[in-house]
């Protein structure tokens, strides 16, 4: 007899209304976990006071976390903005570099925004559809540009690869999603600074 991790399993992503019919974790990220993340300081302690309100959840199936496994689930970033800036995930390296990983984009719309420690960057469209492939090295943020509808991505990553966020949370990423005119806009991040360069 397999051990119960062993024996294959299925799981739904209901269509149309983006969910998993079943899942081991739920996390929820409110506004005070992303202290130093937006540009609009200012903003973002206001709201704050306001209320702590959630910005995005992340619904995981749970598998060992080693090689030779993968790990899934749905990540929801709500609508809103910091400010000019769209509601985001934390974003993060994986702490074993040399890992990829896959997006496959539910619903909404938004983008991915990516840099490497070599300091490449890229921003990639998500819409419904839409495969995005991270591949090894790239840090990663998902951003939602709608005004009033979830972003819905599943992932699919190496279940050994681990989540470096401290990077992101000294150098922040290289570029901001922002409302500009009714329209998003990719700036550059004033504030970034470069790993390297710190030194
Ligand atoms: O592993 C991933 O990249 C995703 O599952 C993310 O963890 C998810 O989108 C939430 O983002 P973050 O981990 O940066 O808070
Ligand atoms: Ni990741």
């Amino acid at each position: 007899m397999k051990k119960k991790q062993d024996i294959p399993f299925t799981f739904g992503v209901n269509i149309p209304d983006a969910t998993l019919d079943k899942y081991d974790n739920h996390i929820i990220r409110t506004l005070s976990s992303m202290q130093g993340q937006y540009f609009d300081t200012e903003s973002y302690e206001a709201m704050l006071l306001e209320d702590d309100q959630v910005l995005y959840e992340v619904f995981e199936i749970k598998r060992p976390e080693i090689a030779g496994e993968l790990l899934t689930g749905l990540s929801v970033v709500h609508p809103g903005k910091v400010g000019d800036e769209f509601f985001m995930t934390k974003g993060h390296f994986h702490t074993v570099l040399e890992t990829a990983e896959v997006y496959y984009c539910l619903q909404g719309e938004g983008y991915m925004v990516m840099e490497t420690p070599e300091g490449d960057w890229a921003v990639e469209e998500l819409r419904p559809g839409r495969v995005l492939y991270v591949p090894p090295r790239w840090a990663h943020r998902s951003v939602n540009s709608s005004a009033d509808e979830d972003l819905v991505t599943f992932f699919v990553y190496p279940g050994h690869a681990g989540h470096d966020y401290g990077t992101i949370e000294e150098q922040g990423f290289r570029n901001l999603v922002v409302e500009k005119n009714g329209r998003s806009k990719i700036i550059d991040n004033p504030r970034w600074r470069h790993q390297e360069e710190r030194k």
